[in-house]
C-alpha cells in the first residue's frame, strides 16, 4: 500500500501513535480522515497537516458506540470517495488485581479495543474486497504477544484477540490483494498513561521489562508506515520482542515461570 494518493482513516488520531501515524501518512501523500473522541486534539492535528501542505478531515466521535462507523465511514467516503487504508488504533487500559476488575469493565475495554476494530472493518472491508485493493492496520501490543503482567487482563485479552483476528484476516485478505498489518508496539511515550483506570488502589502499572527502550510516537509511526508501504504483516516496534517470542515458543512452561514476579 503506497501512501501517496491513498485515502486513510485513523482512529485514536488525536494523540500518541495514532496522531504521529496520521501526520506521517499525510506527509507521505495520503489524505487522512482523523477519528477521535478528542475534537480539539483533532483540530490541532488537522491544522498541522494543512500547514504542511497535506489533506485531512476531522471526524470527532466516541467509537464505543455500536453505530459510530455508519456515520464515520459515510462522512469519510463522502469527502474522499473511498477508504483504502484503515488503521484501528484506539486502545485504553484498565489496571487492577484480577479479582478487583469487574466484568463490566472487561466489557468496556473489549468493546473499545477489539469490537470498535471489528465494527470499522465490517463497514469498510466490503469496499476493499470489491476493489481488490486496501490495507488494514490493527494496533495490538506486546501485551498480546507474551505474558508480562497480571494487572491488565482485559487489555491483554483485547490485544491477544487483535493479534489472532489480524492473522485470520491476513489469511483471508492477502490472496485477494488486500494487505493486513498487525502492529505490536512496546513502550511508547504517549498519553495512554493519563487515561488508565485503576481498580486496585496503590498498585503501580507493570511494563514489559527494562530491556525495551521507550520510543517516541514518531519512531513508532515510522516503523509502522515503512512496514505498511513494504506490505509487511507482523510489525513490532522493537525487535527485542522477537527474542521474547522465541523463548516462549521454545519452552512455554519455562517462559511463564521466568516471568513470575
Ligand atoms: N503507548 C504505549 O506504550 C503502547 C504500547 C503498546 C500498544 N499501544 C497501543 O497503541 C494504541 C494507541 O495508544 P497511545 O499509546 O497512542 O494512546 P493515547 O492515549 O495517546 O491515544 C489514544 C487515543 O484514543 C482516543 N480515544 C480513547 N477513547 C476513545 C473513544 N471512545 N472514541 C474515540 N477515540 C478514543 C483518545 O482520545 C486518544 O487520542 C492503543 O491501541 C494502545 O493500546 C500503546
Amino acid at each position: 500500500m503506497k501512501l501517496a494518493g491513498a485515502n486513510a482513516l485513523v482512529t485514536g488520531a488525536a494523540s500518541g501513535i495514532g496522531r504521529a501515524s496520521a501526520r506521517l501518512m499525510a506527509a507521505r501523500g495520503a489524505k487522512v480522515a482523523l477519528v477521535d473522541i478528542d475534537a480539539a486534539g483533532l483540530d490541532s492535528l488537522a491544522a498541522e497537516i494543512a500547514a504542511a501542505g497535506g489533506t485531512a478531515i476531522t471526524l470527532p466521535a466516541d467509537i464505543s458506540a455500536a453505530d459510530a462507523f455508519d456515520r464515520l465511514a459515510a462522512d469519510a467516503e463522502a469527502a474522499f470517495g473511498q477508504i483504502d487504508l484503515l488503521m484501528n488504533n484506539v486502545g485504553v487500559l484498565a489496571t487492577g488485581k484480577p479479582e478487583d476488575i469487574p466484568p463490566e469493565e472487561w466489557g468496556r475495554i473489549l468493546n473499545l479495543n477489539l469490537l470498535s476494530a471489528v465494527r470499522a472493518t465490517h463497514r469498510l472491508l466490503p469496499g476493499m474486497v470489491a476493489r481488490g485493493r486496501g490495507h488494514i492496520v490493527n494496533t495490538a501490543s506486546f501485551a498480546g504477544l507474551f505474558p508480562y503482567a497480571w494487572d491488565r487482563l482485559p487489555y491483554v485479552a483485547s490485544k491477544a484477540a487483535l493479534v489472532a483476528v489480524s492473522e485470520g484476516l491476513a489469511l483471508y485478505l492477502i490472496p485477494q490483494g488486500i494487505g493486513v498489518t498487525c502492529f505490536c508496539p512496546g513502550p511508547v511515550r504517549t498519553g495512554i498513561g493519563k487515561t488508565i483506570r485503576s481498580w486496585t488502589p496503590g498498585i503501580a502499572p507493570k511494563g514489559p521489562g527494562d530491556q525495551f527502550a521507550m520510543l517516541e510516537p514518531e519512531e513508532a509511526a515510522q516503523t509502522l508506515l515503512d512496514a505498511v508501504e513494504a506490505d509487511r504483516f507482523f510489525v513490532v516496534s522493537d525487535d527485542q520482542a522477537l527474542i521474547e517470542m522465541r523463548k516462549r515458543g521454545a519452552d512455554p512452561e519455562a517462559y511463564l515461570r521466568s516471568r513470575l514476579p
